[in-house]
């Protein structure tokens, strides 16, 4: 199996955070050593269900100093990047499925100042995206069908993993590979030792009784592991 130490990346998904007690939430990722954080943009549309828009994330930009992960589950992504990057989004990781022409796109973000990114859902096969891989900063590899927190982890996502690992690799490796959906102590590793470098986290970061300080303690440890 292929082991290589990378930059670990932990991004806890505020989606899974207590919006009431945002800044608090926030305050015990960083507390626990969290790397970045990811907000998860839903407009009902290209999802089933609605989450915020730019002003969640400058209200958090205010908040934190680490990188903000924006990804973005929307029909019409072009239509919003200037509102994000202007909010403080560092990635704008748009949907390859919605994003209509990609190369368009991910040029606009970089005139915007912000690093592009692609997400692609589980039915998406990475065939469709390879071409892209010079053009962006992040690769979301998605671990459930994109639109809520919670959902159990797709067996097939860590051959994909294995696959885009792989791809970037022989792209020049320059391309963050993250994994999204369905993060727990246990895919956690299988998903590292496939070759992911960047983990969202929500329900195993915020939603299971535990503090976000031992969760994030916990998924490093294990990770690290795993990468060795
Ligand atoms: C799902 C979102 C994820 C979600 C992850 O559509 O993209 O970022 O918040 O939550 P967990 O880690 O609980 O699967
Ligand atoms: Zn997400």
């Amino acid at each position: 199996m292929e082991t290589a130490h990378r930059t670990l990346t932990l991004a806890p998904s505020l989606l899974s955070a207590d919006f009431a007690d945002l800044a608090e939430d926030i305050r015990l990722a960083e507390e626990g050593g969290a790397d970045a954080f990811h907000l998860d943009v839903m407009d009902g549309h290209f999802v089933p269900n609605i989450s915020f828009g730019p002003a969640l994330v400058k209200a958090v930009r205010r908040r934190t100093q680490l990188p903000l992960d924006i990804h973005m589950m929307v029909s019409d992504p072009g239509r919003y990047l200037e509102a994000f990057a202007k909010a403080g989004g560092n990635t704008l990781a748009m949907h390859f499925e919605s994003s209509g022409d990609p190369r368009k796109l991910t040029a606009e973000v970089r005139r915007l100042g912000a690093k592009p990114g692609l997400a692609v859902s589980p039915d998406t096969p990475l065939s469709q995206v390879k071409d892209l891989l010079p053009l962006i900063d992040e690769l979301i590899v998605m671990g459930v069908y994109p639109g809520f927190s919670g959902q159990t982890y797709l067996p097939a996502t860590t051959e994909k993993i294995r696959e885009a690992r792989h791809l970037i690799d022989a792209a020049g490796g320059e391309v963050t590979l993250s994994i999204d959906g369905g993060i727990t102590l246990e895919t956690a590793k299988v998903a590292a030792e496939a070759g992911a470098s960047f983990f969202v986290c929500g329900n195993s970061v915020y939603g299971n009784g535990r503090t976000p300080q031992q969760n994030l303690q916990d998924l490093r440890r294990v990770i690290d592991l795993a990468q060795r």
